[in-house]
């Protein structure tokens, strides 16, 4: 059993009081952590705010050895990590040894960007109020980061915060995800106990509002980071006053199975998006717009690629998916489902819990009314929706408050083209699900699926301030 512990900077500090954190599988205690206050918050944010004083000033050349010793080691560390995860969330083995690879490579990415971080010189006598100069402008850390993480990802999406970050010479105060909070820990040991770190340039205290409203709301940070729901994501807007915001606040991801798509493949790969993770990713495929043509094939392939999924034990093998985080959230799930079956839509896989589990699940006919097409389900849902044509499918798709990412599968060019004009969301794929995030791209959502883009090079930009130089 780990224990976690808070960081104030590079020091290891011992609280009185613990919580524990119980396996969602099996209920089991597998971690325990500190309670923090809102006391604890405003030390960290000093720390770090002394802290940034020499992170700003330290070599890059520093930094980037730095991340590539973290990614280093966590490498070293794969399956202790791995099955942190798995304790605390309930993520199955396999795809907590996916997130551990994915956060070795997001760490490598980006102490690769560090390297071609550039400005550019300016031309200050191209206009005739201009005159000739050396001027030039260059990235500049911004200052105190917060780091707020969620859940679903806690390690990797830990990564794509603290990397860039600490990488950009910022200085970092974490706040772990509460269901995860040994992830954070070990994570932040490993930086902090780098031969390369820089002094005190990470703290990690541990917490819920409390102490993520004293993060936020300090004048001592200049951006803030954070992954998790639209309702926390709108009291941060609203509290965090004037410094940089950066939030990914997940969605209602859709694909459209137009009529030339290859149906067995489509239906494959959506069970898959619908179900990995138990459907706790923001981008997990919850609306699928299938083409009339093809509906009652579409629907009874995907039901047969859903019944093949191993449901059970996080810790087997070869499980595909485990529990729901809590017994809330599964208990929200069935009530959803519940209640579209008496709007009229029928379960034609899963609907049902499979020891103890929810099964993953697909609802067809579905109307475009229903909660679980409306709102964002974070659950093993999947919803079929029969359309007439492409244009009623991107109008559907569209009509959402969230645009994070959308895909299509079609083997017809023209509707490629057309679906890429018309998508309003941060991110498409092709002949895909939604769920595919590869860590070196651009990742964030339009409209209520938040505000900024991570992925190493874009988001050393919101880490980073525009400094602009003119020398006479
Ligand atoms: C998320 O849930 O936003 C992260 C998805 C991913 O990194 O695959």
């Amino acid at each position: 059993m780990i224990e976690a512990k808070v960081f104030m900077g590079s020091k290891e500090i011992e609280k009185l009081e613990t919580g524990e954190r119980r396996s969602p599988y099996s209920g089991d205690v597998v971690s325990t952590f500190p309670i923090c206050s809102a006391e604890d918050a405003k030390k960290a944010l000093n720390v770090a705010k002394d802290a940034f004083e020499n992170s700003k000033k330290s070599p890059l050349s520093q930094r980037i050895a730095w991340l590539r010793d973290v990614a280093k080691r966590l490498k070293e560390q794969k399956e202790l990590f791995a099955k942190t995860i798995t304790d605390e969330i309930g993520k199955p083995l396999m795809f907590s040894r996916v997130e551990v690879d994915r956060c070795v490579e997001t760490i490598e990415l980006t102490a690769d960007a560090l390297t071609h971080l550039r400005g550019e010189t300016i031309p200050t006598d191209a206009t005739f109020s201009g005159k000739k100069s050396t001027a030039f402008w260059r990235r500049v850390p911004a200052g105190v980061v917060v780091a707020i993480t969620p859940f679903n990802f806690p390690l990797n999406l830990a990564a794509h915060k603290l990397a860039p970050a600490l990488g950009a010479g910022c200085s970092v105060v974490l706040k772990p995800t509460p269901e995860a909070p040994a992830v954070g820990y070990l994570f932040a040991k490993l930086f902090i106990e780098s031969e390369y770190a820089v002094e005190n340039a990470l703290s990690v205290v541990y917490g819920d509002a409390e102490v993520g409203s004293a993060l936020v709301t300090s004048d001592i940070p200049r951006a803030i980071s954070f992954t998790g729901s639209v309702p926390v994501g709108n009291i941060i807007t609203k509290s965090a006053g004037i410094k940089k915001v950066s939030l990914e606040l997940g969605g209602n991801a859709a694909t459209f199975v137009e009529k030339s798509a290859d149906i067995s493949h489509a239906a494959a790969r959506c069970a898959f998006g619908a179900f990995v993770n138990s459907g706790q990713v923001c981008i997990s495929l919850q609306r699928i717009y299938v083409d009339a043509d093809i509906y009652d094939e579409f629907a009874e392939a995907i039901a047969k690629e859903t019944k093949k999924l191993k449901v059970g034990s996080p810790y087997d093998d070869d499980t595909f998916m485990g529990p729901l985080i809590n017994e809330e959230a599964k208990d929200r799930a069935m009530s959803w489902v519940e209640s579209a079956k008496k709007e009229g839509a029928r379960a034609i896989a899963g609907g049902e819990l499979v020891d103890g589990i929810f099964a993953p699940t697909v609802m067809a006919d579905v109307r475009d009314d229903m909660q679980i097409v409306c709102e964002e389900v974070f659950a093993p849902i999947v919803s079929l929706v029969k359309v007439e044509s492409f244009d009623e499918a991107v109008k559907k798709m569209n009509d959402s408050p969230y645009g994070l990412q959308f895909s299509i599968f079609t083997n017809d060019l023209k509707i490629m083209q057309q679906a890429l004009d018309q998508f309003e969301c941060g991110g498409i794929v092709v002949n895909d699900v939604p769920t595919v995030r590869f860590d070196i791209q651009p990742y964030g959502g339009m409209k209520l699926s938040g505000v900024g883009r991570e992925g190493p090079e874009f988001a050393l930009e919101e880490f980073t301030e525009i400094q602009s130089v003119v020398i006479f």
